[in-house]
């Protein structure tokens, strides 16, 4: 009788017992004939198996076993059974290390392809650890990010990509659950809609049976719609579609986005301290609970810990602007900060608050999108706000127009064809409560909090404006 076991599980505590463990052949070395030690591993846990050596302290199984073991293709999926036991001293290299298995029986239950585009080991490897190799005069393969995710079945199996999309599940976990606490009601909005959702070029077409159509840049209209509908706040974590045509590190054509919309009493701010509650929680969640995952992207991809404060600093858009300036930053009066300054007043206000969090309000309209609500004691403002994490915008939000004509206004005067979005307009007709809410792109939470210095680190399958693959 050997009873199935995980992996992580395996410590000097189940010593003696009969396991049976299904993993894949991490690592596979013959010692002569008669032995071979395979390291099996599961998820980012790894264990080494002792495969025959005959009785004494070696595996038992025969030498046939050995040889089988020492054939076995590198993440060829393998059955073990054998006893936990006691190394002599730490295997090294392994997780499990205060233990071993001495292999009884071995099973090959689906080979892997001998020629292997890349292995994990190498897509493991962090560019420090190529650096500091070169220049011990060793030869490392160093795969790049573009062969890594042509190959990302294989790529995902490394220990910073298994922790990185724990982190990915842990941050969507608390979005909801923090939401969820707070009365909102988790919806789900058409991707299928007839005009552009946010303006702009960056819209996907298609043929809705004969009617133009676009893939929904944001469920913004749509969750609108949900307030409209008697719903006081409401959330929804779901696809987004952007026709990107530039790539950069940080634009994906397709991301999951976490979105709410709430009723408002008196002002946008209760928006903005909703977002400092979520956040505040989420980062405190993932320093206290996923320490060990935080741990294995550091090894790969070497990040200092986020600093955030107890309360969200928030400044306004012209104090930055001020702040800028002021560091000989040239930027347009009015006007949109672009990637840089928005990484350099990302610097400054490290420097000056001593935190990478933070929120700027108060945005001009004129560089917002037109459903959003001017300031009612100076229309060239606006009831918005961008949030951004080591100088990088992670999420937007503001009070909407909850006033049919003005948004029908605001919407042509930023050339939009108000028909293509009528029933979104007419929805303020039957009555409609003052309403806000922001959005965040989930992969940019990752990338950011993590330091990846890339969002297709953060995407599973990245979609870009070059890969649809795999
Ligand atoms: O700033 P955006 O375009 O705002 C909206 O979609 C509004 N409807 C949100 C609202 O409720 N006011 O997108 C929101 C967030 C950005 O802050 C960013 O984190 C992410 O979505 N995002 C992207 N992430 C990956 N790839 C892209 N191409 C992204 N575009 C935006």
């Amino acid at each position: 009788g050997y009873e199935w076991a995980d992996v992580a599980a395996l410590g000097p505590d189940v010593a003696g017992r009969a396991v049976r463990v299904r993993g894949a052949a991490h690592a596979v070395r013959a010692v002569g004939r008669r032995v071979a030690f395979l390291v099996l591993r599961q998820g980012s846990s790894t264990v080494q198996c002792v495969v025959g050596g005959g009785g004494g302290g070696g595996g038992g199984g025969d030498a046939g076993v050995a040889r089988f073991a020492a054939g076995l293709s590198r993440e060829s999926v393998v059955d073990v059974a054998g006893v936990v036991s006691l190394p002599r001293e730490p295997v090294r290299g392994t997780t499990q290390q205060e233990v071993e298995i001495q292999v009884k029986k071995l099973y090959c239950i689906s080979k892997a392809t001998p020629n292997l585009p890349i292995s994990v080991d190498d897509a493991a490897r962090s560019e420090e650890d190529v650096v500091k190799a070169k220049a011990a005069g060793e030869q490392l393969v160093h795969v790049g990010q573009d062969k890594r995710l042509d190959f990302r079945v294989i790529d995902l199996r490394t220990p910073a990509n298994q922790a990185i999309f724990r982190v990915q599940c842990e941050i969507e976990n608390i979005f909801r659950q923090v939401l969820l606490s707070e009365g909102f009601v988790g919806i789900h909005t058409p991707k299928l809609i007839g005009g552009s959702s946010e303006g702009g070029a960056a819209v996907f077409k298609l043929d809705y049976n004969g009617q133009p159509a676009c893939l929904a840049q944001s469920p913004q209209l749509h969750k609108q719609m949900a307030i409209c509908g008697g719903f006081e706040r409401v959330f929804e974590v779901g696809p987004v579609f952007r026709a990107e045509d530039s790539n950069t590190h940080r634009h994906l054509c397709e991301f999951v986005g976490l979105d709410m919309e709430m009723a408002i009493k008196d002002h946008y701010s209760e928006v903005c301290d909703v977002v400092d509650r979520l956040f505040v929680a989420m980062f405190d969640h993932l320093n206290k609970n996923c320490a060990k995952e935080l741990e294995a992207i550091n090894r790969q991809y070497p990040f200092k810990p986020l600093k955030y404060l107890p309360k969200t600093l928030r400044i306004e858009y012209d104090e930055g602007i001020r702040m800028l300036k002021e560091a000989g930053v040239h930027v347009e009066a009015m006007g949109d900060l672009n990637t840089e300054s928005e990484k350099k007043l990302g610097e400054l206000v490290h420097t000056k608050y001593d935190t990478d969090f933070y929120m700027l309000c108060r945005y001009p309209s004129a560089v917002r999108p037109f459903y959003t609500m001017p300031c009612s004691d100076d229309p060239r403002y606006s009831n918005s706000f961008d949030v951004f994490v080591r100088g990088e915008e992670i999420i937007s939000g503001a009070q909407r127009v909850h006033v049919p004509e003005v948004l029908a206004r605001q919407a042509e005067e930023r050339g939009i064809d108000v028909g293509s979005i009528a029933a979104y307009v007419d929805a303020f007709r039957y009555g409609a409560p003052p309403h806000g809410g922001f959005g965040v792109g989930l992969e940019r939470v990752v990338m950011l909090f993590c330091g990846l210095g890339n969002i297709r680190k953060a995407s599973l399958f990245p979609r870009d404006p070059r890969r649809l693959n795999p």
